[in-house]
């Protein structure tokens, strides 16, 4: 993708607080964090005003949430010193921008993004026809946008609150973006690029705003990309041009499809905490074990005699995840002659689990006795985090007309 000069290479992403992680959130979400951290700069956090809005009858269990969620990110490896952690309701300044773009959201807009109606659907002991339950991806814009983050790691589910996302900074660069004068600063913009560019800017972006070619965008960011002559000030404003309103004051962000998690829970269903059929991170040795001695198999196997079917049993899912080709092997044959027992083909799931998990239950617990080094980080990160968030409200004041301070 290219950037735009005032959008940096920067992931974002939030995970709502729901107390301590399990093998779903390390296979699907975690260990996709683990890699992403390495190739950018991240920003990681809890979205504790998001848990708010569908919990907001008992936020006495947040901030033990916030602590285990956090705990769980720095015992699987997140590393404070490549990603930035922080805590949402710690940077006010989601809020500020929250409350401006509400100004300029059209309700429909909220209303119809499919995750309103579903969980509304979903969660029918609670009352969610709340002013911040509909505005919950307008939140979560906002917690994008104030970071200028290109890429958004989310999976399937949350693939529509980006595109929302983008559509509100669409609309805001459009209203706030036009300085007085933005076209004839943006023709004199032209001019400087020297007659060769010009002519190519010109027609590149008549060939995009006329005929809706994307490649005459892409073409023309390129030729602006190099261009050295011009300022950066003239730069954003020839990126807008290109695209008619004005400068880009909120660059839009790209979805970073999340593959769903293949991991299986207990029961054979997707892992997840309202199945009840979790495998948490630091759960205890002795108990993992017991779970999964005592999982479902394939019901046909009534007797150890029994042959059975892999593809009906959980147990299979789990070896998929783990195994190598050599023990399934071992499995699909021992299961359809009855050559294995149940017990016997759980082995090398359940040596696999443990293996995983003891490292990162060592790692937690150290975590859990330094409950200070863990405040310090969190505390490092929010200030990290709002020095960026500052600086983009301070842009979003000034070209709303908001900025006080300078008259
Ligand atoms: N809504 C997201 C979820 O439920 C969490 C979230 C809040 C988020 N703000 C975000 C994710 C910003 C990505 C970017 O999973
Ligand atoms: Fe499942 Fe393995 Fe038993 Fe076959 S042998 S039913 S795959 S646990």
């Amino acid at each position: 993708m290219t950037l735009l000069p005032n959008q940096t290479s920067r992931v974002l992403s939030g995970m709502r607080p729901t107390g301590a992680l399990h093998l779903g959130h390390y296979h699907g979400v975690l260990k996709n964090w683990l890699k992403l951290q390495h190739e950018y700069e991240c920003f990681f956090f809890a979205a504790d005003w998001h848990a708010l809005t569908t919990h907001y009858e008992t936020p006495d269990t947040i901030e033990q949430h916030v602590w285990d969620m956090v705990i769980d990110w720095l015992a699987v490896g997140i590393n404070p010193g490549s990603a930035c952690l922080f805590i949402q309701s710690r940077v006010m300044e989601h809020a500020e921008l929250h409350l401006l773009l509400s100004m300029m959201t059209p309700l429909g807009w909220l209303e119809r993004v499919p995750s309103y109606k579903d969980q509304q659907e979903k969660l029918k002991e609670r009352d969610l026809a709340t002013y911040g339950f509909l505005g919950y991806p307008l939140l979560q814009s906002a917690d994008i946008l104030v970071y200028k983050a290109s890429q958004v790691p989310v999976g399937e589910d949350q693939v529509a609150h980006v595109e929302l996302t983008r559509e509100v900074a669409r609309r805001f660069n459009h209203l706030y973006g036009r300085e007085p004068g933005f076209e004839e600063k943006a023709a004199e913009a032209i001019t400087k690029m020297g007659k060769k560019n010009a002519k190519l800017y010109t027609q590149l972006r008549k060939k995009y705003q006329e005929q809706g070619e994307d490649e005459a965008l892409e073409t023309a960011r390129a030729l602006l990309e190099e261009q050295q002559n011009i300022t950066l000030g003239d730069k954003e404003r020839l990126y807008g041009y290109l695209e008619g309103g004005g400068r880009i004051i909120l660059p839009e962000p790209e979805a970073l499809l999340t593959p769903a998690s293949k991991m299986p829970g207990l029961d054979g269903q997707k892992m997840s905490k309202s199945y009840g059929n979790t495998i948490a991170l630091r759960e205890d040795p002795e108990i993992i074990e017991k779970n999964l001695r005592t999982m479902p198999t394939d019901p046909a196997r009534v007797r150890r005699t029994d042959p059975g079917t892999p593809e009906k049993c959980p147990v299979w899912s789990l070896h998929q995840v783990y195994s190598s080709d050599e023990i399934k092997t071992w499995v699909q044959e021992g299961c359809r002659t009855a050559g294995i027992g149940c017990l016997d083909c759980k082995g090398p799931v359940i040596d696999a689990i443990q293996q995983e998990l003891a490292p990162i239950r060592e790692r937690a617990v150290e975590y859990e006795k330094d409950k200070g080094l863990v405040r310090n980080i969190l505390s490092e990160g929010c200030d990290k985090a709002r020095d960026v968030a500052k600086q983009t409200l301070s842009e979003v004041r000034q070209s709303m007309g908001l900025d006080y301070r300078q008259n």
